[in-house]
This record gives C-alpha cells, sequence and structure tokens, in this order.
C-alpha cells in the first residue's frame, strides 16, 4: 500500500491558497515551485522561445483530481481544463473506484511508429524482400541517430513493409520503423531515424522517398487501466447501486453500437486525458489523434471503454488506447507549470505517466456515464456551470458564488438572468 494518501476529504472547501499549502506539503514543492502554480507559470519571454509570433501566453485553469490509487499506490493528478464539473466528478469517480480496489493498470513498452513513403518503385515484390533481407542493417542505422535513447535502452525494434498496390497516385510501398523512444514522446526521434533511414531505404527498393514522419496511430504504445467497482457503492438517491451498474453497461453498449454516442462518449474520456496531457506539458493533439483513430481501428468508430456487470453483479471497466507521452524533452521539462505539475504526479517514467492517463480517461468516463445513466448530466453540471455564467454576466469575485446560488435556487442558469440580479 502506498505511504501517502490521495484523499483529500474536504479540499475543494478550503481556500485557493489553502489548497496550495495541502499539495505543496503533499509533492514537498519549494516556495519557487508554489509561486509558479500561483501565479508565475509560463512567462512571456519564455513563450518568446518556445514558438514564433510569440504575443504572450493563454492561461487555463489548474485543478487536483483526488482519491487516485493505481496499482496501490496513491496519486495526485493536476489537470488544466476551462471546464467546470471535470475535476470533481472524477476525484467522485476514483472514490468509487478506489472502493473496489483501486486502478490495475499496464503499459506496452514506448515503442513509436515511423513512417516513410516510398514512391515509383519499380519492383514491388523485390523491394519488400530487400527490406525483410536487410531489416538488422535498416534497425542499426536507425539506431544512430539517438545516442541517449539508445544508451537508456531505447532504439530501433523492428522494420515493416506495408504494399499499398492501388493508391490515387499509383502502387506505394510504406516502410514502418517500431523505435523504443523510453522516457521522451519522441516525435524528434522517431523523425530524426526515419530521415537517416530514407537514403537507404531509396537504395535498397530503387525507389523514391517522400514522407518521412511519425504515425499518431501509436498502437504499439498501449496505455491499458482496468478497475471492479462493488454495486453498493453506485447507488444514488432513489436507485439501487445494481440497477446504477446496469445502466452504466447500458450506456456503454449504446457507445459500443453508434458513433454519434461513441464520439460523446469518448470526448468525456478525452476531458480527463487531455488535461493531464496539458498539465504534463505533453501534446494533447498527438494523444487526441491517437485515441479517435484507434477508436475506428476496426472499419467502424466504437467506445474506448468496456463497461458491464460482472459474475458477482459488480461493475467491471476498462480501457486501452495509444498514450505517446513523454517525461523528457518538449514543453514537459521547459514550462515551469508543467514541471512543477509533473513533481505533483511523481511519476518515474513514461509508461507510468501513460498508465496514469489510462486511469484518467476510465474515470472520467465512469463519473460522466453514471451521471447521464441515473440522475442525468445536468443537476451537478449546471451547479458548477453557474459560477461561469456569473462571471460572464459580470460578477465580481465575492459576488459570483452568491449570483450563482440564486440562479441554481431559480433553476435559470442563464446569463441574462445574472445580469438582472447584478442590477446590470
Ligand atoms: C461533456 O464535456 C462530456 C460528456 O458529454 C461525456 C459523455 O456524454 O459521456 C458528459
Amino acid at each position: 500500500m502506498s505511504e501517502r494518501s490521495s484523499r483529500l476529504p474536504g479540499f475543494y472547501k478550503l481556500s485557493l491558497a489553502e489548497r496550495v499549502e495541502t499539495i505543496a506539503e503533499w509533492a514537498n514543492l519549494t516556495g519557487d515551485e508554489k509561486a509558479i502554480l500561483v501565479d508565475r507559470g509560463l512567462k512571456a519571454d519564455q513563450a518568446d522561445m518556445m514558438i514564433e509570433n510569440a504575443l504572450g501566453t493563454f492561461e487555463l485553469p489548474l485543478g487536483i483530481a483526488a482519491n487516485f490509487q493505481i496499482n496501490g499506490r496513491d496519486y495526485l493528478i493536476p489537470m488544466a481544463v476551462e471546464e467546470p464539473s471535470v475535476l470533481a466528478a472524477i476525484s467522485h469517480a476514483a472514490k468509487l473506484i478506489r472502493a473496489g480496489g483501486g486502478f490495475h493498470t499496464e503499459a506496452t513498452e514506448p515503442v513509436m511508429i515511423g513512417q516513410i513513403q516510398v514512391l515509383d518503385v519499380p519492383d514491388m515484390d523485390a523491394a519488400v524482400s530487400a527490406i525483410e533481407t536487410h531489416k538488422a542493417d535498416l534497425m542499426a542505422i536507425a539506431d544512430t541517430s539517438d545516442p541517449i535513447i539508445l544508451k537508456f535502452g531505447g532504439g530501433a525494434r523492428d522494420i515493416i513493409p506495408r504494399v499499398f498496390p492501388d493508391t490515387p497516385v499509383g502502387p506505394m510501398l510504406i516502410v514502418h520503423l517500431h523505435f523504443d523512444t523510453r522516457d521522451a514522446m519522441g516525435a524528434n526521434a522517431i523523425n530524426t531515424a526515419l530521415e537517416r533511414l530514407a537514403p537507404r531505404i531509396a537504395e535498397l527498393t530503387n525507389g523514391r522517398t517522400s514522407l518521412r514522419i511519425l504515425s499518431n496511430l501509436a498502437d504499439q504504445r498501449l496505455a491499458t487501466a482496468r478497475c471492479t467497482i462493488p454495486a453498493d457503492q453506485l447507488a444514488v438517491p432513489g436507485m439501487s447501486g445494481t440497477e446504477a451498474a446496469r445502466r452504466i453497461e447500458e450506456a456503454n453498449a449504446f457507445a459500443i453500437v453508434d458513433p454519434y454516442r461513441a464520439a460523446t462518449h469518448n470526448k468525456g474520456i478525452m476531458n480527463g486525458i487531455d488535461a493531464v496531457v496539458i498539465a504534463t506539458g505533453n501534446d494533447w493533439r498527438a494523444i487526441e489523434a491517437g485515441a479517435h483513430t484507434y477508436a475506428s481501428r476496426n472499419g467502424r468508430y466504437t467506445s474506448l471503454t468496456d463497461w458491464h456487470v460482472d459474475e458477482n453483479g459488480d461493475l467491471y471497466g476498462a480501457i486501452t488506447l495509444p498514450m505517446a507521452v513523454g517525461m523528457v524533452g518538449g514543453a514537459t521539462k521547459v514550462h515551469p507549470t508543467a514541471r512543477v505539475a509533473m513533481k505533483i504526479l511523481g511519476v518515474k517514467s513514461a509508461p507510468e505517466l501513460a498508465q496514469v492517463m489510462a486511469a484518467v480517461g476510465l474515470a472520467q468516463n465512469l463519473a460522466a456515464i453514471k451521471a447521464l445513466s441515473t440522475v442525468g448530466i445536468q443537476k451537478g453540471h449546471m451547479a458548477l456551470h453557474a459560477r461561469q455564467v456569473a462571471m460572464a454576466a459580470g460578477a465580481s469575485s465575492d459576488q459570483i458564488q452568491q449570483i450563482a446560488d440564486q440562479l441554481v435556487a431559480e433553476k435559470n442558469i442563464n446569463v441574462n438572468r445574472a445580469k438582472e440580479l447584478l442590477g446590470s
């Protein structure tokens, strides 16, 4: 069992300063790191070094999801997200999952896929067999591209030729490189390796190489999370846990069969995952691309999760998806807030980070489909949304909660009513 508990009862009731103190103590943050969380995140001059044409920065709220227990260890999860109720919902779901022993997760080795496009190949069979015959030499060339990754045990794992006999521009050979990028997300490592490989591939195939780029369908780099929740934990006022478990299974079945529902179901999963990907300075577009493509890998877009009532009447849940996240390189080490977020998370490797992300996705999904299939999503969501509506209507910080409470009491959460209440 873990030494520190991620249970933070009453955390949401603390003041901002008290919350920062609690997390600082938990993660042993320095004074500087605390200041970064509160008001000193990314500075304009740092942004200027990160992108072209910089003007400044764009802020997002950063919050903490509590109650996570993954493979027996407690985690507090930093999440950067603008949507109300994501943090409250996921912390609630993680608490239910904790009651069933927490998350059980696993990840593959961090193997990225890179692609080299080969055109004008005169003899496809000969080209394929030349690639197969020279696999070892080709992998050795790829291995020269990143001595650091090699030193840490990464490097080329496979070379796979794939033939597309009929494309809009004629036959095409695509050569895949599988490359273990260890704790890096690995985009630069694999793209460099591909550029090194391409001239030799052109020679071996007598073809012309064009695109050399990673694939975001990182299906050699998968993370899985599973959980079992005792049915009684799922009870809500007026509904037994057994009934709620059955309804959650039905909600998941809807997403399995219907792409219209699967898009929203998976969006809810990504509400959680993206928020952690952003907080840790990783590339959320890569994760989004991978998740949705993986969800359609069998030819029809479907749910990324499985939820069903198990033989004991309890609720079993599982998710598997590509998870190309790193903890070295990119913004992870450059963005001050991402550095602090990584310290709070306390993961030791990219595969561990990937497993946390999968657990987050599973929990966020449970929160959404439990609410949807029992009390409805608006009940909890609108109360939190009311604060944003009050802000949008121009409420000052000491008026926001009062106006929000009034909007909820009136069941009329809209900006015009908030403006009326503000007398503006
Ligand atoms: C809203 O951001 C996410 C949900 O729509 C997800 C879902 O429907 O499962 C609530």
